[in-house]
């Protein structure tokens, strides 16, 4: 039987440096755990507009609608802050994303015991915090028409519409509440019902679909409420459920409670595929920060968990996702810090590349 395929899209920025050390981790497990993949690469965002004009070549789109799974670094940056809006990079990630159809979204955010301290927020508000925020990703504002910018009277008008269907509301929360089936069987959905009609829909189609899940405890939060509540006492949550705009802005905020933005990996599943597996995208939540682009200090762990979130959710390689789970937390609990990593107190940071190094060998430990 063939290997399952994998494309790689490192993108702009830190993308492709980052994108490095999760190579070295994929060839790790093909030569250590027989578990091979047949990888092939490509561009996307500002590095696809650079070679062909489109932040995603129709070539690209056509692939990564057939792979196994896409693993994608990161899009953007300033070079690239006055392209037209239509060819932006961020338009090719939001292709992806909409032409896979990858509705469900989840990034998870858990805080490694040792870096505890490297959290805004004090050490006991989150030490052991594991939540997961499944963010609706392929509709609501970021797709829903009528959007643009035209005249009206002289002035100028900027429209975009919040638009949800029950049927793009349900398949999300189904996908919402089985992850919290397998996990503490808790689940907050967050809209704003108390001023949009989408928030009231939204409200009553999860809790239809709560039915099929009454061993769920499910609850309802304005999302303001929920940003407060993310910060006041962020262990509340389990799973938490919510549309594509609060979930983009809920979930940076819940990667700041982890301790830095370079920790949080994410998977975008959509429809199951003939072969059962669902689509799907693996890339980290944090961005391309240009600023430290090129420079081979970035913290690769981001991407290297949304490899493991691959072997868990893609290849039903669970085991082994845990043995590279466990890989990043001995590394940290060993001291290993790159320089977003770095406290008050200070030391020598490590490069991308020795942090790869440095989990590597906790996985060859772990034979
Ligand atoms: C994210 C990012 C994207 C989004 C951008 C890069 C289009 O912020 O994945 O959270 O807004 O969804
Ligand atoms: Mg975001």
């Amino acid at each position: 039987m063939a290997n399952p395929s994998l494309l790689i899209l490192a993108g702009d920025g830190i993308g492709p440096e980052v994108m490095d050390e999760v190579k070295r981790i994929i060839g790790w497990f093909g030569d250590k755990r027989g578990v091979a993949f047949d990888v092939s690469e490509d561009l996307v965002g500002g590095a696809a507009y650079d070679a062909h004009g489109v932040p995603l070549h129709d070539d690209t789109m056509a692939k990564a609608q057939e792979v196994d799974a896409v693993l994608l670094g990161a899009v953007g940056g300033p070079k690239y802050d006055d392209l037209d809006f239509s060819v932006k990079p961020e338009r090719g990630l939001l292709r992806l994303r909409k032409e896979m159809d990858l509705f469900a979204n989840l990034r998870p955010a858990q805080c490694f015991d040792a870096l505890a301290d490297f959290s805004s927020l004090k050490r006991d508000i989150v030490s052991g915090l594991d939540i997961m925020i499944v963010r609706e990703l392929t509709s609501g504002v970021y797709f829903g028409e009528p959007r643009g910018i035209h005249m009206e009277e002289n002035m100028r008008v900027g429209v975009n519409t919040q638009r949800y269907t029950e049927a793009e509301i349900e398949r999300g929360a189904r996908a919402a509440f089985e992850l919290a089936m397998k996990r503490d069987k808790r689940l907050c959905s967050m809209e704003k019902a108390n001023v949009m009609e989408s928030g009231i829909l939204w409200r009553d189609v999860v809790t239809e679909v709560h039915a099929d899940y009454p061993e769920v405890e499910l609850s309802h939060m304005y999302a303001d409420n929920g940003a407060m509540q993310l910060v006041r006492a962020p262990k509340q949550f389990d799973v938490i459920y919510t549309d594509n705009l609060f979930g983009d802005i809920l979930s940076d905020c819940a990667a700041m409670l982890t301790g830095s933005l370079g920790m949080l990996p994410s998977a975008s599943l959509g429809v199951p595929m003939e072969n059962g597996r669902p689509k799907a995208m693996y890339e980290p939540v944090h961005g391309s920060a240009p600023d430290i682009a090129g420079q081979g200090k970035a913290n690769p762990i981001a991407c290297i968990l949304s490899f493991a979130m691959a072997l868990r959710y893609s290849f039903d390689l669970g085991a082994e996702a845990d043995r590279l789970e466990a890989a990043i937390e001995k590394v940290l609990a060993d001291g290993a810090r790159t320089g977003d990593l770095m406290g008050p107190e200070g030391g020598t940071p490590l490069s991308t590349t020795q942090m790869g190094d440095a989990i590597l060998g906790a996985l060859d430990a772990s034979l």
